[in-house]
């Protein structure tokens, strides 16, 4: 039997900082409101037209494959998860096999905004699981800033542009990916959508003019249900695995808001160092978060240490997955 491990990070981040401060100039906000109500201090933006989200999943990977010493044509597969594609049709992975020389690869997307790269890492684990495939890239991206509305302030305060990516190899010894509990409910889309440029409502010069190709949100409601989703979904995971908050290393959680990170954290018994945080350097990259947040701290992990990654996003889909590093 094999397990997935996840033997190489790579990341990238843009250079552009678009600090509290900037975003005064831009819309009806203060540096003091965004850091206590999300405790996100700067967020790192794509500051070029031509520079997509295939890009940024490029750097990724090229990062990851140099920290990995492996070459592009020994990758097997990549799974790319992102809610910002470059295209409607034509995956961002097409993409990214040709821009990163991933040649002998097949490669394919997964769309669930914040969720995504909780999802796309268990689509990924099982196939290196099942023994067809010896390795897997897992990435998640997300080129928010092409979806953001830069005059509403509910919106814009929030999100970055990034992308970290894993590499999955197969392994006998007992590490890896070893249990997930996700959920997806369709109820809750309103609440968190980009509206128009999807069949449901194909972009049009109304939809444009009315700003329905941007992310819209209902944030209390998204809040309370983060909070809920991933503390249940972590505690359903604690139960499964005999696991009590001592055992537990490090949560890495979805960077949404560091207060429903707080939230999270307490209701499962944990303290602030077993919890790992970056929301504040690059606020809400959506896929990004958690690949992002395993690259910056990928120093603190030691072989065997129990893991928790738990996510929540639009959908709503949420989950939480127990890896042993
Ligand atoms: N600057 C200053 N004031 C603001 C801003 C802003 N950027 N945004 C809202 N306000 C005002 C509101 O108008 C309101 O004023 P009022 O009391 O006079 O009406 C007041 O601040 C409080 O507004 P709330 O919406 O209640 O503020 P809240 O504490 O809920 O924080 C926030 C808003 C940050 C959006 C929060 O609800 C949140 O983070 N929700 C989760 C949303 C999220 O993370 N979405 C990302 C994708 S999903 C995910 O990743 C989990």
């Amino acid at each position: 039997r094999y397990n997935a491990a996840i033997t190489a990070l790579g990341g990238y981040l843009p250079d552009t900082v678009l600090t509290n401060k900037a975003l005064e100039e831009m819309v009806d906000t203060n540096s003091e409101w965004i850091v206590s109500r999300t405790g996100i201090k700067e967020r790192r933006i794509v500051n070029d037209d031509n520079f997509a989200t295939s890009d940024l999943v490029t750097m990724a990977v090229k990062n990851l494959l140099e920290n990995a010493q492996m070459d592009p044509l020994e990758v097997e597969c990549i799974i790319v998860a992102t809610a910002t594609p470059d295209y409607i049709m034509v995956s961002t992975a097409s993409v990214v096999c040709e821009k990163a020389g991933l040649t002998n690869a097949w490669g394919v997307d997964s769309n669930a905004a914040c969720s995504g790269f909780l999802y796309a890492l268990t689509l990924g684990s099982s196939l290196v699981e099942s023994g067809r495939y010896k390795n897997v890239i897992v990435v998640g991206a997300d080129k928010n800033s092409s979806i953001v509305n830069y005059t509403d302030r509910n919106t814009c305060i929030l999100f970055g542009d990034g992308a970290g990516a894993v590499l999955l190899e197969q392994t006998t010894e007992d590490v890896g990916i070893i249990d997930n509990v996700f959920r997806t409910d369709g109820t809750g889309r309103e609440h968190l959508i980009v509206l128009a440029g999807g069949s449901q409502t194909p972009s049009s010069i109304d939809t444009v003019n009315n700003k329905l190709n941007y992310i819209s949100q209902n944030g209390r409601v998204v809040f309370k249900a983060a909070v809920e989703g991933m503390s249940d979904t972590c505690a359903e995971i604690f139960k499964r695995n005999d696991l009590k908050a001592a055992d537990i290393n490090a949560l890495v959680p979805h960077q949404a808001n560091l207060r429903i990170i707080n939230a999270v954290g307490d209701k499962l018994g944990l303290t602030m160092d077993q919890v790992k945080i970056n929301i504040d350097r690059y606020g809400n990259t959506t896929a990004a978060t958690i690949p992002l947040c395993l690259w910056d701290y990928k120093d603190d992990f030691k072989a065997g240490d129990n893991m928790i990654l738990t996510a929540f996003g639009a959908g709503f889909s949420w989950g939480a997955t127990y890896l042993k590093w």
